[in-house]
């Protein structure tokens, strides 16, 4: 009897943790898609989202100045404000190369790209993509005296056509334009200043972009040459495994194609485009900005590379074996890799350690560091050409080895490495142009926000290198400056003693 009692009970419960299981499956289902998943959930704790866009490409993305502002506008943005709107976050948004955009999506530096991005099957493998919000075909850009030269894709066998690096035009150029010689760059706008500078016969971009450049450009037109492989949809990216987020831009996607807002947006961007407004007073701040920013990293850098370059240096000639080796190996493989490697490796490794450091800093970190195996370099070779016999003769007077090094032979290093120090640190400010692939606002970069939004692209490069050009050139006066400084108090000494 109490068997039976026991076996019921056992019965119970079991059914009963069935029963339940069971439940809080029927009820879990409707909730799953409608609430939330841990993607969405931090974005909406955090209070905005990051958009990733490659803002050279109108009237999908591109620059505007409005009311003195520099501003990122076009139909893309608007749908990503609304969908950031709809989620009840505000909208931060991140320009960068159209090739980096994947990577920052995939480590966490973008909650979402916007960017005209076809959803191809290997990039499926990595993001997942939102519902079409558009489908367009591909145009080839011409210049208006070769119109009637290329009517077929055939006709530009032996040619140089150019892509964006990445993207699905360099897919279909490489496999519909047999015999061209297709060259793929960052930078729609360096595509275009190619064209016309007869360096290009051709540019492939989306329709509505090739409409853009050809409508706000009399030198160019659309050819007549048609792809027969060529209708690509334009969707959202988001993160894998964020069913609930994708679900919510989906809603906001289906809704404003809809309702005509799509439609809407279209226009406006198109309009925004088609204004035109004087070029130094629309851009003449963008330059400003730029330079500012290019001067403050390349103070940053000379601080810190110096001392890092001086610590670096004594490290090398320390008698401490570890010191010496970390010097080595530090200085090696910073002048033994190239510079943009070293800051994509700062700004997305930083990441990887979640870490979350900023563009800005990342450029300073790599500026700092770079420049730092270098200086050392310079160092180490001043203190060794200081005679042997002056560290001697200091020792004998009873100073130790730190002032020796501090008082006597450094000061006399720097005098005379004063020239390949200054030739170090103008280097420096132009390397800094390496910067702007993570999208830091410095001269380089504002110089193609300018190239893309006012259609010119060269006046601006023009502009820039002349303003590189007197930067150089007042740098390497300040250290001429102190060059004949140090060499005054030097002889004054002599004098006097
Ligand atoms: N639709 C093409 C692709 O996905 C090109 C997109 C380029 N976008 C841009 N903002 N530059 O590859």
């Amino acid at each position: 009897m109490k068997m039976i009692k026991q076996k019921i009970g056992v019965l119970m419960v079991l059914g009963l943790l069935l029963l339940g299981s069971f439940s809080s499956l029927i009820d879990l289902q409707p909730t799953q898609a409608a609430s939330t998943d841990p993607t969405l959930t931090a974005i909406k704790k955090r209070g905005y989202m990051v958009l990733g866009v490659s803002a050279d490409y109108p009237p999908y993305e591109f620059h505007k100045t409005i009311n003195g502002e520099d501003k990122i506008v076009g139909f893309d943005i608007a749908l990503a404000r609304q969908i950031a709107k709809d989620i009840g976050v505000e909208l931060h948004i991140k320009e960068m190369g159209f090739d980096s955009l994947l990577g920052s999506l995939k480590t966490g530096k973008a909650d979402m790209i916007v960017s005209a991005m076809t959803p191809t099957p290997e990039r499926k493998k990595e993001v997942a993509f939102s519902d079409s919000y558009l489908t367009v075909g591909q145009s080839v850009i011409v210049r208006k005296d070769d119109v009637d030269k290329y009517q077929s894709v055939m006709d530009f066998k032996g040619d140089k056509v150019g892509v964006q690096k990445q993207t699905t035009q360099e897919t279909v150029a490489k496999d519909e334009m047999a015999g061209a010689q297709i060259v793929s760059l960052e930078k729609v706008t360096d595509l275009i200043l190619n064209l016309q500078q007869k360096k290009f016969a051709g540019v492939v971009v989306e329709e509505p972009v090739a409409a853009a450049y050809v409508q706000s450009n009399s030198a160019l037109a659309l050819s007549k040459v048609k792809f027969t492989n060529s209708d690509y949809d334009c969707a959202v990216a988001v993160s894998k495994d964020a069913p609930a987020y994708l679900a919510a831009v989906n809603k906001t996607i289906r809704r404003v194609k809809k309702n005509g807002q799509f439609a809407e947006w279209r226009k406006e961007a198109n309009a925004q485009m088609l204004t035109k407004q004087n070029f130094f007073q629309g851009y003449g701040s963008y330059f400003l900005k730029g330079t500012g920013i290019t001067i403050i990293l390349t103070i940053i850098g000379v601080f810190f590379g110096s001392l890092l370059g001086t610590l670096l240096a004594l490290m090398k000639r320390a008698k401490n074996k570890i010191a010496k080796a970390i010097a080595i190996v530090y200085i090696q493989y910073f002048r033994g890799t190239p510079l943009l490697v070293q800051v994509f490796m700062i700004y997305f490794g930083t990441q990887i350690l979640h870490l979350n450091v900023s563009a800005f800093a990342s450029a300073a970190i790599a500026l700092s560091l770079n420049s730092g195996a270098y200086v050392s370099e310079v160092i180490r070779s001043g203190i060794e050409s200081v005679a042997q016999g002056q560290s001697e003769a200091a020792r004998s007077l009873g100073l130790s080895q730190k002032q020796t090094m501090r008082l006597v032979v450094l000061p006399q290093a720097i005098k005379t490495i004063l020239p390949a120090l200054g030739n170090e640190f103008i280097s420096l400010l132009k390397e800094s142009a390496i910067v702007s692939v993570i999208g830091v606002g410095e001269l380089m970069f504002q110089t193609s926000v300018v190239q893309g939004s006012s259609f010119k692209p060269f006046l601006p490069l023009v502009i820039t290198s002349l303003i590189y050009f007197v930067l150089t050139l007042l740098l390497s006066l300040l250290l001429k400056y102190f060059e004949k400084k140090l060499h005054a108090k030097d002889s004054l000494n002599k004098a006097n003693g």
